[in-house]
């Protein structure tokens, strides 16, 4: 484009301008916001059974402005949806499922109840979701397979049965299933080339042998007290920079791997078990 009528410059200087500052107020106060996402977000609203606190979620504010919610500021998509403690008693809303590009749920310490629905999950409706926590939750049922979201906590709710076994392959970055009643075989979750950070497993019905487990390079949180499992703790436990470790109340045995960063932790870690010795227990025989 020529631009040698001087009309025309000012014209599109001003445009520009104009431009300009409207992108950066949109960003400012987050106007823009698909319109289908608001229709997704009232429609949850409404799921929660319009909660005081989300009063704030109306017309008057952008919605991308709402609490507890962020967009992705050049496409106006929802990214992260935030409900957190607000002790709100209902289904998990299925209206979530339409906010296709959430990255982030933080639904914890409410009082949702029913099942873990299908669509809260990459391989459900959100393919980009990598955060996903509903702890301090009334979930109840079995973790969907689906659930294989890289950062996972649902510590605290009612749910039961064992792992879904597609969480043999899934890649978890924080993986956190304490206080529930799960049972059987969560070996899977190990692996020398898993990712694995953090695993806590602690106050389930977990049966399995640790001996047998791979710990992943990366693993530094392992809490896997009050469980079922057996075995032996793996002779690589010595050489990792452990942040928390806990193995108490199963039915462990064999030498406790002595290394510097297992030494950080106190008996009450590893006791009771079935047979496990060696510092800081008693001496193995
Ligand atoms: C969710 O998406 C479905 C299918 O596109 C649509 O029929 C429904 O109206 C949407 N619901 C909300 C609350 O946006
Ligand atoms: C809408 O949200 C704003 C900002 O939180 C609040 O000041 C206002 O009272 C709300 N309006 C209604 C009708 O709830
Ligand atoms: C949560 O709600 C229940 C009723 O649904 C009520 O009994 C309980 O006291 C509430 N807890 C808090 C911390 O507000
Ligand atoms: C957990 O589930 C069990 C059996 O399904 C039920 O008896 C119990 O009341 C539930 N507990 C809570 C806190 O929902």
């Amino acid at each position: 484009m020529q631009l040698t009528n001087p009309f025309r410059r000012a014209t599109t200087v001003v445009l520009v301008a104009v431009l300009v500052l409207a992108a950066a107020a949109a960003r400012a106060d987050g106007a823009l916001c698909v319109k289908s996402d608001k229709a997704a977000l009232l429609a949850i609203k409404s799921g929660l059974g319009n909660h005081p606190e989300l009063s704030g979620w109306n017309s008057s504010v952008p919605c991308c402005s709402w609490p507890g919610i962020s967009c992705d500021t050049t496409t106006g998509r929802v990214t992260e949806l935030t409900v957190f403690a607000l002790n709100i008693s209902a289904p998990v809303p299925a209206a979530i499922a339409n906010l296709s590009a959430l990255q982030t749920v933080n639904l914890a310490y409410n009082r949702l109840y029913g099942r873990i629905p299908e669509f809260l999950s990459p391989r459900g409706a959100l393919p980009a979701l990598n955060f996903l926590r509903l702890d301090g939750n009334r979930l109840s049922g079995a973790i969907p397979p689906t659930a294989t979201v890289y950062d996972l906590s649902l510590v605290g709710n009612n749910l039961t049965g064992p792992l879904p076994a597609t969480f043999a392959d899934a890649e978890f970055g924080d993986l956190d299933l304490a206080d529930n009643q799960l049972t059987g075989d969560a070996s899977m979750l190990f692996g020398a080339k898993k990712k694995m950070n953090a695993l806590r497993l602690s106050r389930n019905r977990f049966a399995f042998d640790l001996g047998r487990v791979q710990l992943p390079e990366g693993l530094d949180i392992l809490a896997i007290d009050h469980n079922m499992i057996y075995g032996s703790i793996p002779a690589a436990a010595a050489a990792r920079k452990w942040l928390a470790f806990d193995v108490s109340y199963n039915s462990l045995c064999g030498p406790i791997p002595q290394g510097r960063y297992t030494h950080r932790f106190g008996p009450k870690h590893f006791v009771p078990n079935k047979c496990l010795c060696g510092r800081p227990l008693a001496p193995c025989t």
